[in-house]
């Protein structure tokens, strides 16, 4: 790891440097994430303050923290993990390894869920697999306490950040509960939203890094893919009151068979939803 520590480094130099090493092992977001680990490290809010302080000198010790830093970005570390948090929709979360990192793309099914719900209320929310509460946080964040919110997981590392980001946000009305889909659901669920676990066993595709860091429990959904979805469907289709709204997210050609799983179900108003990139990511439907 070439940032020699004896050298006269600045806030501008040293982003310089840490971005060739970055760039050198083929991270795509070198500048960036260089620029969020160094605001990060000096304890900046924002990173545009890197800009009004480039010709700070930095001390010994403030270099050597950072070369820890890009010493792991480096290896392939998601930033949010380093950082400790992630922007989403506009709010910031908490995350640690054991949490999946929020991804842009779901951005789309809280919009989805948030305009069936605006003109709503006291209706009864279940967002089942909520990881860092991303989901259901935001849908209170945006729609207040008019309706009832339930962010369930099975994963106790999720549960805790969730309940931490809770905290943070101030979303004292959100109940966080450990469980199986919906298992022990047992009064009337008037919407579910879920982003389920979907990546078939052993994907090509799939991101090296995500593999090597986050959680496989978030990310697989059995040797189909669909493993948790079809069983969330059907148990949805049993715990939604009637007109109940369902909304999940999907992975890239999943659309079709999903679709068929919730006509199969019994669901009506089928709908997809396409993303920023034209993929069909998010699919919503009625229980009829
Ligand atoms: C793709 S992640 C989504 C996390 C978060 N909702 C988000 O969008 O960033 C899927 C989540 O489902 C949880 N999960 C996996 N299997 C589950 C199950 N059988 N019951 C409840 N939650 C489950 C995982 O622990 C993980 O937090």
């Amino acid at each position: 790891m070439c940032i020699i520590p004896d050298m006269k480094w600045t806030v501008g130099k040293l982003i310089k440097r840490a971005t060739e090493i970055l760039r050198e092992r083929g991270i795509k977001s070198a500048r960036l994430d260089a620029e969020l680990l160094l605001a990060h490290s000096l304890g900046f809010k924002d990173r545009i303050k890197l800009y009004t302080e480039f010709e700070r000198p930095l001390t010994e010790e403030e270099v050597e923290n950072y070369r820890q830093l890009i010493k792991r970005r480096a290896k392939g570390e998601p930033v949010a993990y380093l950082t400790g948090e992630k922007e989403f929709f506009g709010f910031t979360f908490k995350v640690q390894k054991g949490v999946l990192i929020p991804r842009p793309e779901t951005e789309l099914l809280v919009e989805v869920v948030y305009d069936y719900l605006k003109d709503k209320e006291d209706k009864t929310i279940v967002d089942v697999g909520t990881g860092s509460g991303c989901i259901i946080l935001t849908l209170y964040k945006l729609l207040g306490d008019k309706h009832r919110y339930i962010g369930t997981d099975i994963s106790s590392i999720a549960l805790k950040v969730a309940n931490e980001n809770k905290e943070l946000l101030g979303c004292n009305n959100v109940e966080i509960v450990k469980m199986d889909l919906l298992k022990e659901i047992n009064y009337p669920v008037d919407v579910i939203v879920s982003n389920p676990p979907y990546i078939p066993f052993g994907d090509k595709k799939l991101d090296k890094e995500v593999l090597k860091y986050e959680p496989a429990v978030a990310l697989f959904g059995g040797k189909s893919g669909l493993e948790i979805v079809e069983r969330l469907i059907g148990e949805s289709a049993k715990k939604l009151s009637s007109n109940g709204f369902f909304a999940i997210e999907i992975g890239k050609g999943q659309s079709k068979g999903v679709k068929k799983l919730l006509e199969k179900a019994g669901f009506r108003n089928i709908k997809l939803h396409k993303d920023l990139a034209g993929v069909e990511r998010v699919i919503s439907a009625e229980r009829g």
